[in-house]
């Protein structure tokens, strides 16, 4: 098959005269600190080598043109008429178009041609880049020079408010701000960041896709959210300090969550004992202890199985599958859970052995074929020159 960017280029002229502006977001990782952004706490994402390509030019109307090559479809409307949840996939530009409006930045008509090799729902990110790969778009064609965590905010909004997902800010962030070879250590409550270099000699980020993805994402993914949210409440009744689970200790809600609500109980358990993890987790990666981090990773999956329970049988079965195997180092899943991705951080010489192993067993036990990616970290979201 062609090159997305190929294809985009070629769809591009076949469809309009003018010549296009290219861009590329990717997709992204995450290491460890998972369901922590929205509870104002770290997370350890990077870009990886997965896009988004965008072939886009400004128009002489109000027409918004935008092409999805991969579902060849196409939705035509202009800047202010555009309909909400009319096609899916045209909600994540819309909900971007729609904060440019709201925040009073220049838009007028443009055409859009996209396409992509990001898995769709393998927790890798591709609406985040997607939103991203648009709000810089349009920055773009229209120069609004809008800082980059500006147009962060607002392609999270878009996901929030338009899309209707209420997502924290780490994909897009990640998708943004990624950089070549670094992971980004993100702290979502005050939005501070630093790019740390991950230093693992022979080792690479493999991930597994189990190719499931069970229809309860959204609806489970706001229900946490909630859950989160309550846990608070109570703590704030005799700890009124505590504005999010940022702020809580494991002994405040063991006194003041345990004996009232187990499920919420849990839910506050994992999400303090994960930020603790990824803070110690960054300490192991900056001196290199790469197999204390992995080690952190397997606990990470275990709270999220077993207390969070946001996993599924085909993810926990492959975390199963290289819990013991000294080739893996760590491995959970990754994203929001009930499908997509588990993230393994494996020895580059015996990559394809495992592969082969994990397949096998995954297809006899599932009855479902994985798919294999080896994620390299990239920049975030740029102009491409050709
Ligand atoms: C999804 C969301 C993110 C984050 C992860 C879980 O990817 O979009 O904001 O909450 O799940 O860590």
């Amino acid at each position: 098959m062609n090159h997305p960017l190929s294809q985009i280029i070629a769809k591009f002229s076949q469809t309009f005269s003018e010549k296009p502006a290219l861009v590329r977001a990717p997709g992204r990782v995450n290491l460890i600190g998972e369901h922590t952004d929205y509870n104002n706490g770290f997370v350890l994402p990077a870009s990886i080598n997965k896009y988004i390509y965008l072939a886009v030019s400004k128009r002489d109307d109000n027409k918004i043109h935008l092409i999805s090559v991969d579902l060849n479809d196409e939705y035509i409307s202009d800047t202010d008429s555009y309909i909400q949840h009319e096609k899916h996939w045209a909600d994540y530009i819309l909900g971007v178009i729609n904060q440019f409006q709201k925040n009073n930045y220049s838009i007028s008509g443009f055409n859009c041609v996209f396409s992509g090799d990001i898995p769709l729902g393998a927790g890798l990110s591709s609406s985040a880049a997607l939103e991203c790969g648009i709000a810089f778009s349009l920055n773009y064609l229209f120069g609004n020079n809008i800082d980059k965590i500006d147009m962060v905010k607002l392609s999270q909004k878009a996901e929030n408010e338009y899309v209707g997902v209420k997502s924290g800010i780490m994909d897009q962030f990640a998708s943004m701000m990624g950089k070549k070879e670094q992971v980004i250590k993100l702290d979502c409550q005050s939005l501070e960041y630093e790019y740390n270099p991950l230093r693992m000699d022979g080792i690479e980020i493999v991930l597994f896709n189990s190719n499931v993805k069970h229809s309860l994402v959204t609806s489970e993914y706001n229900t946490r959210r909630q859950q989160c949210e309550t846990g608070v409440k109570m703590l704030q009744e005799k700890y009124p300090q505590v504005s999010s689970l940022r702020d809580a200790t494991i002994a405040m809600i063991d006194e003041i969550i345990k004996p009232k609500d187990e499920i919420i109980y849990r839910r506050c358990k994992y999400v303090v004992e994960e930020n603790t993890r990824l803070l110690e987790g960054c300490e192991d990666l900056r001196k290199g202890d790469v197999i204390a981090f992995g080690k952190k990773m397997f606990a990470t999956h275990e709270g999220l199985s077993k207390d969070y329970e946001v996993s599924c049988e085909e993810l926990d079965f492959l975390i199963e599958c290289v819990k013991n195997n000294p080739d893996v180092l760590g491995a959970r899943m990754m994203g929001g859970g009930f499908g997509g991705c588990t993230i393994n951080l494996v020895k580059k010489n015996s990559i394809e052995k495992l592969v082969n192993t994990i397949s096998e067993k995954y297809k006899a036990a599932m009855n479902k074929d994985i798919t294999t990616y080896i994620a390299q970290i990239e920049d975030g979201v740029s102009l491409i020159t050709i």
